[in-house]
């Protein structure tokens, strides 16, 4: 798919994963959610921002009794590079004690937040806690968070579209796109 001379595509490089097949494959991950929890109504944990499209879409098609939440997190410091110290922005709205949780991740990079993450929901108790993110980047220092379904892992580039930013915009793009680098 090209690029188009909008606005909206001003500063992007080059499409990395349309539309199409964004879809396809949100909808074998839903597919195969619904089926791992079809005896257990899971909650999924959204993490804002990035995560709200895909949170959306994925849910959709998970044909089981769910509930959403949301968690926000920011690191300390410049958003550029993740500096290892994450703060909760914005805390659950409901306890996750005996509940089986679902943590859905737009991307992992260092893998620090999701690290933190982890630690954190899995001392309030859940039943059980595992996680999906739509994206991995290939990257060799990454932390090895345990992560139980990826929609696709992508090469150590910035990316952004389909939840993601750059500065807060870009969110809005229907495909994921790198962006130039400036
Ligand atoms: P990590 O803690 O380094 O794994 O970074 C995770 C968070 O950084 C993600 O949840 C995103 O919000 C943001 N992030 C990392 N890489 C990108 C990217 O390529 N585009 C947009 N946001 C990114
Ligand atoms: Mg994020």
């Amino acid at each position: 798919m090209p690029l188009a001379a909008t606005p909206l595509h001003q500063g992007l490089d080059r499409v990395l994963i349309d539309a199409e097949t964004l879809e396809h494959r949100i909808h074998e991950l839903g597919d195969e959610l619904g089926d791992e929890y079809s005896d257990t109504p899971p909650v999924l944990v959204g993490v804002l921002n990035g995560a709200f499209i895909f949170m959306g879409d994925l849910s959709r098609r998970m044909a089981v009794p769910l509930e959403v939440d949301f968690m926000a997190v920011s690191s300390y410091g410049q958003a550029t590079e993740s500096s290892g110290v994450v703060r909760i922005v914005k805390d659950l709205e409901r306890s996750i004690e005996g509940r089986d949780v679902l943590i859905v991740e737009d991307i992992i990079d260092s893998g620090l937040t999701l690290q933190y993450l982890l630690d954190t929901l899995q001392r309030r108790n859940p039943a059980s806690l595992r996680i999906v993110a739509l994206l991995r980047k290939d990257k060799a220092d990454a932390i090895d968070v345990p992560v139980d379904w990826v929609g696709f892992d992508i090469p150590d580039e910035f990316v952004v579209g389909y939840g993601l930013d750059k500065a807060g915009l870009y969110r809005n793009l229907p495909f994921i796109a790198v962006a130039q680098v400036s």
